[in-house]
């Protein structure tokens, strides 16, 4: 199948579900389920995503509603969605152009891309590609010599924040791969790829254009100092050896006089000390229900880290976002604006850059929509009176 934009263009892909339809046929299940899966019994996965439904809404009606601003300032960036595409790492497994293409579509929509430290681009080809603000997601990969040289180079390069991700001592178990031979197919040898090449063979599409990008490259913003560029061989094993802590945290405001976002909170505690840590924002994650499973879904750990934040730091949440409404909901209960993941990256994958438009396109209409039933004319506008929540969450 060819990457068009036809391929996702309405009415083929009227929501993220549909993006998510045809990215399934498109990659092989080794992609898929790379972009789709969760941690062990993907609980919170699931969860991510049903909680929304928890959440009802109170709409005004018989209000006037003429234009509606979807507008939001994070970080001080005026933002024209409140929504911000979050770190998807290695993205060019989706889809060639991946982390580029995903920076461009951010940018041509008005909104901010999160470059993760896993990508197979080189963070200046991504931060060139976009006309909006770009942040780089730090994982300590390679030590502290090979962060420091990223941190550096995205100084230079002109990148707005850095997004540091804490909720990643290991990488969790996610049992999709392991089935699909994730790790035999990047770094086995042949006769330990064989099991899982009929798969990749019946994607010729992808596989064409995979060979054409010349395979898997390393990863071009981790260079180890007397080494050069990591290769993608063992991801899990660099993580663990590389676990985030707040000593790191403080040695990073050192290096980096930019804003910091600590993405991965979800309990009080956890958020006053990254307001205690110099933090600019939280994001509220359960890393898309990637690590620890089991852990409160992102929308219900949301009002405990607002009201522990109260107000002193700006809170991003993400986590099942699939929908306006979903996002509608997080601002209601307190969020400035969300992070989606798999909701872009189903589109990468579906149609490349096109894809990403798409999502992005869905997305705002979403919100552009349920503002105006809603009976509020502003994202800025949006509080708790319009949403009702279980009891048990207050
Ligand atoms: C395939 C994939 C790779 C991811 N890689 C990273 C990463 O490198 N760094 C990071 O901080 N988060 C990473 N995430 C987590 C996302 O940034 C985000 O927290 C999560 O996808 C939100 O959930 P959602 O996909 O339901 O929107 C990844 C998510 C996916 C789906």
């Amino acid at each position: 199948m060819t990457i068009s934009a036809r391929s996702v263009a309405s009415p083929r892909a009227v929501c993220i579900a549909d993006l998510r339809s045809i990215a399934k046929r498109r990659v092989p299940k080794a992609v898929f389920d790379y972009l789709d899966g969760g941690a062990e019994g993907e609980v919170t996965l699931r969860e991510n995503c049903r909680v929304y439904d928890d959440v009802t809404f109170r709409p005004r009606c018989a209000v006037a509603v003429g234009e509606c601003s979807l507008r939001t300032r994070v970080l001080g960036f005026d933002l024209a969605v409140p929504f911000l595409l979050s770190p998807v790492g290695y993205s060019r497994l989706m889809e060639p152009g991946g982390e580029v293409s995903a920076a461009r579509a951010a940018g041509n929509a008005g909104t901010a891309y999160i470059l993760s430290t896993i990508s197979g681009h080189k963070l200046e080809d991504v931060k060139a590609a976009s006309r909006g603000p770009v942040f780089y997601q730090l994982y300590l990969m390679g030590g502290r010599g090979a962060a420091e040289a990223a941190i550096d180079r995205a100084r230079r390069a002109g990148f707005s924040a850095l997004v540091v991700t804490i909720d990643t001592p290991v990488s969790g178990i996610r049992e999709r791969d392991f089935r699909n031979g994730m790790k035999e197919l990047i770094s086995g040898s042949v006769f330990e790829k064989l099991p899982y090449i009929p798969d990749i063979l019946a994607h010729p599409g992808w596989l064409a254009a995979y060979l054409r990008d010349g395979g898997t490259p390393p990863l071009a913003n981790v260079i180890i100092p007397g080494e050069g560029p990591m290769p993608l061989v063992d991801i899990n094993a660099a993580l663990a050896a590389s676990a985030t802590t707040w000593a790191d945290l403080k040695w990073i405001r050192e290096l980096w006089a930019g804003p910091i976002v600590v993405k991965g909170v979800l309990i009080a505690d956890d958020a006053r000390r990254a307001v205690d840590e110099g933090a600019a924002a939280i994001s509220v994650s359960n890393h898309g229900g990637r690590q620890l499973d089991c852990v409160s879904p992102a929308l219900r750990a949301l009002p405990e880290v607002v009201k522990a934040v109260g107000g002193q730091i700006e809170i991003l949440m993400d986590g099942g976002v699939r929908r306006g409404t979903d996002i509608v909901k997080a601002i209601c209960l307190g969020a400035r604006a969300v992070l989606c993941g798999r909701a872009y990256a189903y589109g990468l994958a579906a149609a490349g850059e096109a894809g990403v438009n798409r999502a992005i396109e869905i997305l705002r209409v979403d919100l552009d929509r349920t503002l105006r039933l809603l009976g509020c004319p502003s994202i800025a506008e949006l509080d708790r009176s319009y949403v009702d929540v279980p009891k048990s969450w207050d």
